[in-house]
């Protein structure tokens, strides 16, 4: 088998790039090592930066999005049972973001691959990476009992942070920088209208909480516990305690679809190595409070494409070989946002009182500082691509 670029992994990375690819005439085929019903039974992030959103636009994926997603204009930050609006609108002159879930982008994105004849090679297994220091790199995979051979120009790691393109770089090229949280997050999708129109990030003395949403119908509402949180300890009711305690406002009735995501930030530099690139959480981890994972990866394709498309068109690479430089300067500012959310509004488990009065003192500041404000809305709402 041959085709232009081999792409591992079909979740939003991977299936964004070969629709951008596709459109600019470029071949591409993905190896995804799940079937197309677990990826699709994933529960995933839900909010999309305006760019992200104009991508879905410009790639014509936006039909279903358009009717469904759900424009915020805002947030609430909560602190002592006040809620104080972040208006996106008037910090940021008229910028927002959507909801919309990951799950539902990936379904529109797979069901128009389809329609495309675009190939993807669903239950890929023992997917291994070869020759990325010479020009014809490929890879090799499992499927249906048989070994094959997919031969690339190039091969794109959108295999997720457990996947095996990043791995797959020679020692030494990689330098990682990581910071692991003491807390996770216990997530629940609720089976019921939210009782708040806006996000609400609530700061509590006994730990974050976040109200979401996917629908008009349905709620995703998170709590702060351990990372390493048995499930088993909460059954509905304490879940459903506990996000009355935190949010304050009880209304809701839990569907049974429970996990803890554990929280972290991680980044891989470079992104580049000879023929094999790294795009979306292959390359790098947010913790979810500043709700980046996902535009990060549309960031980072839209970066790898422009680079790929300018290769095809003219073949001069000068523009793919700055991706990883370009990507990692986009990165590194959702990192630093996401560690600045996510730090300022969970309690550390050690309960140190010098770094509650900071947190507090900090939240206070947006309450009361324009500017303050402005600088969160303008890092949730996105930074534009260029
Ligand atoms: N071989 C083939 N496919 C693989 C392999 C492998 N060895 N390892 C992982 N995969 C697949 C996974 O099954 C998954 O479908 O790669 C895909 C990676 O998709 P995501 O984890 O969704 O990563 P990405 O496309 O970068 O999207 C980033 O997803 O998890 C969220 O918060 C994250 O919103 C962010 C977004
Ligand atoms: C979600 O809806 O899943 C969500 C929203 C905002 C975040 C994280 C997750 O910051």
């Amino acid at each position: 088998m041959r085709t232009q670029v081999g792409i591992v992994g079909s979740g939003p990375a991977g299936l964004m790039l070969s629709h951008i690819l596709h459109r600019h005439g470029i071949e591409s085929v993905i190896l995804e090592q799940r079937s197309r019903d677990y990826v699709l039974g994933r529960i995933r992030a839900g909010v999309l930066e305006q760019a992200t959103v104009d991508l879905l636009v410009e790639l014509g994926l936006d039909s279903r999005m358009k009717r469904e997603g759900l424009i915020h204009t805002g947030i609430e930050l909560q602190l002592d049972g006040q809620r104080h609006r972040i208006d996106f609108d008037a910090l940021t002159g008229g910028r927002a973001v959507t909801v919309y879930g990951q799950t539902e982008i990936t379904r529109d994105m797979m069901d128009a691959r389809l329609a495309q004849g675009g190939q993807t090679i669903y239950e890929a297994e023992d997917v291994s990476v070869h020759g990325i220091e010479t020009s014809k790199p490929s890879l090799r995979f499992r499927h249906n009992g048989d070994s094959e051979e997919l031969q690339c120009d190039f091969i794109v790691g959108c295999d997720g942070f457990h996947g095996v393109c990043r791995p797959s770089f020679p020692a030494g090229v990689i330098q990682n920088f990581e910071r692991v949280y003491p807390y996770g997050w216990l997530g629940i999708l609720a089976n019921v209208a939210p009782s708040s129109e806006e996000l609400v990030y609530a700061y509590h003395d006994r730990g974050f909480a976040l109200l979401s949403m996917r629908s008009t119908q349905v709620s995703r509402l998170y709590i702060q516990v351990a990372p390493d949180e048995d499930l088993k300890q909460w059954p509905d009711d304490r879940v459903w305690d506990e996000l009355s305690i935190r949010l304050g406002t009880p209304g809701w009735t839990l569907r049974d679809e429970k996990s803890v995501t554990p929280m972290r930030s991680f980044v891989a530099e470079p992104m580049q190595h000879g023929r094999l690139f790294l795009a979306g959480d292959a390359a790098h981890i947010v913790p979810p409070t500043g709700a980046k994972g996902l535009n990060l990866a549309a960031s980072d394709v839209k970066l790898l494409s422009d680079g790929l498309i300018s290769f095809y068109a003219t073949g001069n690479s000068a523009v793919l070989d700055g991706y990883s430089r370009k990507a990692l300067e986009r990165v590194w500012r959702a990192e630093h946002f996401s560690w600045f959310m996510t730090s300022m509004l969970h309690r550390t488990p050690e309960g140190d009182a010098f770094e509650r009065k900071l947190q507090r003192s900090q939240l206070a500041y947006i309450f009361k500082s324009r500017a303050a404000a402005a600088s969160l809305a303008e890092n949730y709402v996105g930074l534009p691509f260029d």
